[in-house]
């Protein structure tokens, strides 16, 4: 079975593994920087933009690809589902009117809206400066100010948190009014991500990210500078119930959008903020999260290429889906600097790493004497695994410790005083 792969980064890493795990799954690479790791799984790689929706027609056509899967949201964006398909070569990934859920935040706060979908915050989406001024003037507490397109998840302003009131309305001048204002959320922050078919769908371990630049939490947003999961495949500050209730919100968005006209196909992500309410939902995500990918695929058990079959053929309730009942923990190293003013060119030194602890190259470029150096995104991730929380952590940190370089990375992340905090925060909110 021939699989075309879309994106380089750290969470295509992971699926080409995933997907590799499977002796009779043969690679099709496409991405727009080579990605060492994912070079040496694939069979052939293209290099190119990946919205060059013909430019990778033409190469799945060339190389008989019998299915795609889309890690990145711009090829999304850009229609390329809608293209193979309609070429005969189903995807891991939604049309691009599905995929909105992500790529216009605006719809997807209407929908949840029209459809009564629980977990909606309160919001305004704005098309004009004045409109949005006037509300945040009216509103009386903390927004959140985003906006409506794709902007690589670093184009949040939270009020009370990075920017004051005056802050907000420089920053909603700035956007020129096109914009979603939210209620700011409090709470625990979760990521659920789900397989789904169009109409069913299956629910991977929840994960939590962690999106600040610096440890406890401080710092610029970032992509995201790693994320753990539990060996039960829960969080301990999220209840069975608020697990149940974000499914269930996220079975009815894949509902609402079969009824609208726009089946949902692909891998479903929900950022979640888990508040004294139960969660909320922060935003839908059409793909895969960088880094959490890393995290449940690095445990995914069943064959991958099968469930990119079940999902295409809308025969996932009778799929396979299990994956070990282990911790991960993720650490993602970054150049000098990131995100801010990242500094690329930098040599990285990988030493010697324990075999239960994955690599999973990213934005990192090999030079032909085969060393690596930064580029200036995400660097390398590690994926510790163990029994405990606290043995993924130590195996994580083991391995980044091995690296030589101008790099740096979050130490906190996995860690029990992090993962305390994060309780003791849930348990005074509720
Ligand atoms: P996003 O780009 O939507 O993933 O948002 C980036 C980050 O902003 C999230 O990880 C949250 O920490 C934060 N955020 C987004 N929306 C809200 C909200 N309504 N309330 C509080 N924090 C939010
Ligand atoms: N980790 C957040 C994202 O992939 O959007």
């Amino acid at each position: 079975m021939k699989v075309l792969l879309i994106g380089g980064g750290g969470r295509e890493h992971a699926i080409a593994a995933a997907l590799a795990r499977n002796g009779d799954v043969k690679i099709l690479s496409v991405m727009g920087k080579k990605n060492p790791g994912i070079f040496r799984l694939a069979e052939q790689t293209l290099l190119c933009r990946e919205t060059d929706v013909s430019g990778i027609l033409g190469f799945a056509k060339r190389t008989c690809a019998d299915y795609a899967v889309i890690g990145p949201e711009a090829p999304l964006e850009a229609g390329v589902v809608d293209s193979l398909e309609d070429n005969d070569i189903p995807c891991l990934g939604p049309s691009r009117a599905a995929a909105r859920l992500e790529t216009d935040k605006g719809f997807c706060r209407e929908m949840m809206e029209r459809h009564n979908v629980a977990g909606c915050p309160r919001y305004r989406l704005c098309h004009t400066v004045d409109e949005a001024l006037a509300f945040l003037d009216d509103y009386d507490g903390d927004l959140a100010i985003k906006p409506v397109g794709l902007t690589g998840g670093k184009g949040v302003r939270i009020m009370g948190e990075q920017v004051d009131r005056s802050g907000a309305s420089a920053y909603i001048r700035q956007l020129g009014g096109e914009v979603v204002l939210e209620e700011r959320l409090i709470g625990e922050e979760f990521t659920l991500q789900a397989f789904v078919d169009g109409k069913h769908i299956v629910p991977m371990p929840l994960v939590q990210d962690h999106k600040r630049a610096f440890e406890d939490d401080s710092g610029p947003n970032t992509g995201g500078m790693g994320s753990y999961s539990m060996p039960d495949h829960q969080l301990p500050f999220v209840t069975r119930g608020d697990f149940e209730r974000a499914l269930a919100i996220m079975q009815s968005v894949v509902d609402v959008m079969a009824k609208e006209g726009h089946p949902y196909k692909g891998i479903l992500y929900g950022q979640f903020m888990n508040t004294a309410e139960g969660p909320k939902v922060i935003e839908f995500n059409a793909r895969f999260g960088d880094p959490e990918a890393m995290n449940v695929l690095t445990l995914l058990r069943s064959d991958f290429a099968t469930i990119v079959e079940a999902v295409t053929e809308g025969t996932l309730r009778t799929a396979n889906v299990s994956f070990a009942p282990a911790a991960t923990v993720c650490k993602y190293i970054v150049p000098e600097g990131y995100p801010d003013n990242p500094h690329p060119g930098d040599m990285v030194t990988v030493g010697q790493i324990h075999p239960q602890t994955k690599l999973y190259y990213a934005n990192v470029e090999e030079r032909e004497d085969g060393s690596l150096a930064t580029l200036t995104s995400r660097t390398l991730a590690f994926v510790g695994i163990g029994g405990t929380l606290a043995e993924a952590e130590k195996a994580a940190e083991a391995a980044v410790s091995s690296v030589q370089g101008k790099i740096r990375h979050r130490k906190d992340i996995g860690t029990e005083a992090l993962l305390k905090k994060r309780c003791e925060h849930m348990r005074a909110l509720r």
